[in-house]
């Protein structure tokens, strides 16, 4: 048993060495040990976690399961958790009550927990002392000995707990099962050093590790040609990719070179506003392939809660950002995250968040609010707002958010935008959908075989949250 262990996952040390690069492979003797048995997998939180799972189901794959939706009949039932604030920590907690009653039921069934919540102490310690019918639990930094893992629960029938809290290394030739067939993650950075004070990333995801250019560049290249026409490159602050690295290679770099591959469309996620350099946006302004899509945390609009927050920008810094974003990169979207009821958070220190949210108008915005986590710096703050006051500020920011973004996609009317048809609409299965250059959903009156495919559609009505079209 190695259980997660906080001071661990807080180290940094100076050098880079302890990085390794790890090339994954299946040791023989373990393919298709699980013949015949059905996993059910859930995955919460954020496009990393999503990624994740691709590769998890793809291990377990390799072993003979297949997947199933329905949890009552499954052999392996799996959570791939997020730790980001409390409701995604509870949500979890209660599903293990649906497990216990199909373990009693079904007791041959394994139920395992990875991700993020897996990283952490307190949760680790929970599970051991009050859910002991958990048989496999592993962390983000231990992905890769899965099959291991599996192998020791159905041989010897004992669970298994197997977290490293470490820097962590970079996994190489791991497998994926991708969920689309057009689009694709693409890993260019893990973990996280920025120890922004509210967060448990840098935590369960350990330092910032760049993966090697030739590394990702083989795989973009690789998947334009199984077809894919578009590459999400994902990390936890992709702008201050290569920094750890070596050879004096940036983010700018490595996005004119995933431009020169050719592939029909790139995206990124996150950028953090303290790493974005003016060659980033030339190369995005200039290269067609990279969609005018940012998404541009800014937390907070006051200076007093971005300090607190250890943001490293003050509310000037980013709105000159911003503004230069918008000059530069035509027709570019911005979407923002805010976080309301920091500690301590005055009603002023909200109205500046507004006015900045007013100066913005963003398109969208995801908004939370403050969720403590064990071991952060904000978790130890003294807090003497309320919790309605925090949530009529939560709402009074999302009645904000959700006019400007409804006053972006009206901009949209008549006009003709290039969507990447993706599959059946879920609101109406006559018609297809898929997402603009500038990330908005769209449901379009379409030809089924326009799937997979980037086709010109005309905007006809807009909602909030989505937009109506039809091809043209
Ligand atoms: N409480 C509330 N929101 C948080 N986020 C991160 N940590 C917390 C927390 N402790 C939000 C931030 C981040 C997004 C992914 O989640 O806005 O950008
Ligand atoms: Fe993703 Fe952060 Fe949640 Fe982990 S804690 S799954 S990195 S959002």
């Amino acid at each position: 048993m190695v259980v997660p262990n906080l001071k661990e996952a807080m180290k940094r040390s100076k050098e880079n060495g302890k990085v390794q690069t790890i090339h994954y492979v299946l040791e023989e003797e373990l393919k298709g040990i699980a013949k015949g048995k059905r996993y059910f997998i859930k995955t919460y939180g954020c496009q990393m976690n999503e990624h994740d799972s691709e590769n998890i189901k793809a291990l377990l794959e390799e072993l003979g399961f297949s997947q199933i939706d329905c949890m009552e009949e499954a052999d392996l039932i799996l959570l791939n958790t997020c730790a980001i604030r409390e409701n995604a920590h509870n949500k979890v907690f209660g599903f293990l009550g649906r497990i216990k009653n199909i373990k009693e039921k079904r007791p041959h069934v394994i139920a395992g927990i990875s991700g993020c919540m897996a990283q952490e102490e307190v949760v680790v310690n929970e599970i051991l002392k009050k859910y002991n019918y958990i048989d496999l639990v592993f962390g983000t930094h231990n992905i890769h000995r899965l099959p291991q893992l599996l192998s020791a629960v159905l041989s010897k029938k004992e669970s298994q707990i197997e977290v490293f809290s470490k820097e962590g290394d970079i996994l190489e030739n791991m497998p994926f099962k991708r969920d689309s067939k057009y689009k694709a993650w693409v890993n260019i950075m893990y973990g996280c050093d920025k120890f922004c004070t509210y967060c448990i990333v840098p935590y369960t995801r350990g330092r910032q590790r760049s993966r090697k250019k030739e590394d990702i560049l083989e795989e973009v290249n690789s998947l334009k040609k199984q077809g894919y026409k578009e590459v999400t490159l994902l990390g936890q602050n992709v702008n201050a990719y290569g920094k750890d690295l070596e050879e004096k290679y940036r983010m700018e770099d490595l996005l004119l070179d995933v431009s020169k591959t050719g592939i029909e469309r790139i995206r990124f996620v996150t950028s953090h506003p303290w790493d974005f350099t003016d060659k980033m946006i030339e190369v995005i302004s200039t290269c067609e392939n990279i969609m005018p899509y940012i998404h541009l945390p800014l937390q907070s609009g006051s200076n007093t809660i971005l300090k607190l927050m250890g943001r490293r920008y003050t509310k000037e810094e980013y709105l000159t950002l911003f503004h230069k974003l918008k000059e530069k990169i035509p027709n570019v979207s911005i979407t923002t995250d805010i976080i309301v009821g920091f500690p301590n958070e005055t009603e002023e220190d909200f109205l500046e968040t507004l006015q900045v949210v007013e100066e913005c108008k963003y398109d969208s915005a995801f908004t939370f609010i403050f969720s403590p986590r064990v071991g952060t710096p904000a978790a130890k703050m003294e807090d003497t707002i309320s919790k309605e006051v925090k949530e009529e500020r939560l709402q009074r920011l999302n009645e904000r958010i959700n006019y400007y973004s409804k006053c972006a996609n009206e901009s949209y009317k008549g006009k003709i935008v290039k969507v990447l048809i993706e599959g059946v609409s879920e609101k109406d299965e006559d018609k297809v959908m898929g997402y603009t250059e500038t990330m908005k959903l769209v449901n379009v009156k379409a030809d089924k075989a326009t799937i997979g495919n980037i086709i010109d559609v005309k905007i006809t009505d807009v909602k909030t949250w989505s937009m109506d079209g039809e091809a043209v």
